[in-house]
């Protein structure tokens, strides 16, 4: 879509999206890293969607395989404290939509060695220290985040929401077929912050995304 067709049909005017998305590496020394498993697809939907609908959109990547979309403005990092900063930042003013897709590493290493550590060197337990929360520390006028879970995906969107003072959270039980990391279909819920619910039927991750900023236009309208 033009950024003229959008600008038509979206309510709430220009917005600026920040979107953060795929995983964090936290080194261990340059060739060993603890992350997981997450591809960006939905947060590069995300972005790819606002930018369709002719918002002003900036996208935080970790390290990923996929395209910039057309129109967005992306800035690459590797770690969750490289995120942080790359947020803060394209979110200073505080009047930005933030929508945190990403995988963040919960941990890292105490410390990363300079060079490659010899298997003799190394102790059998690795000690490690917390990361930074990205989307608790950042202020936006709408923040929303992603809560992946195994299990009851509900109350936990409801916990995070409330923690991170969110406007809603997009909850998914990422056992479900269809719906994991890597796939191309996502089945969602979305918690809103007054503890109402709206469910999705399972759909392709780029309808999933114009949902999303459908649902930012309308609380920023
Ligand atoms: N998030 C973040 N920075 C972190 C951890 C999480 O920005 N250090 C964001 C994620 O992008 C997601 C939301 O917070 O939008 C929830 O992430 P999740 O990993 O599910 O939650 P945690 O806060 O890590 O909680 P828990 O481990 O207790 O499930």
């Amino acid at each position: 879509m033009s950024a003229k067709r959008g600008d038509k049909a979206r309510a709430g005017g220009r917005l600026r999206f920040v979107v953060t998305a795929g995983p964090t590496r936290e080194y261990v020394d340059p060739v060993r890293f603890l992350s997981n498993p997450s591809t960006g697809k939905m947060g590069f939907a995300v972005a790819r969607a606002a930018a369709g609908r002719g918002h002003d959109v900036t996208l935080i990547a970790g390290p990923v395989a996929l395209k910039t979309p057309r129109g967005v403005r992306r800035i690459d990092v590797v770690s969750a404290r490289d995120m942080m900063d790359a947020a803060r930042g394209a979110t200073a003013g505080g009047d930005a939509v933030f929508v945190a897709t990403a995988a963040v590493a919960d941990w890292r290493p105490v410390e990363c060695a300079a060079r490659k550590l010899k298997k003799s060197e190394m102790k059998p337990v690795l000690r490690l220290v917390r990361n930074p929360d990205v989307l608790k520390s950042v202020s936006a006028r709408v923040k929303v985040g992603f809560a992946a879970e195994t299990g009851d995906p509900v109350c936990e969107a409801a916990r995070k929401c409330r923690e991170k003072g969110l406007a809603f959270v997009v909850a998914n039980d990422v056992t479900e077929e269809g719906a994991g990391f890597a796939a191309d279909t996502n089945r969602v819920v979305f918690v809103m912050r007054d503890g109402t619910r709206r469910d999705l039927p399972k759909m392709p991750k780029i309808s999933v995304a114009r949902r999303i900023v459908r649902a930012c236009e309308d609380l920023c309208a």
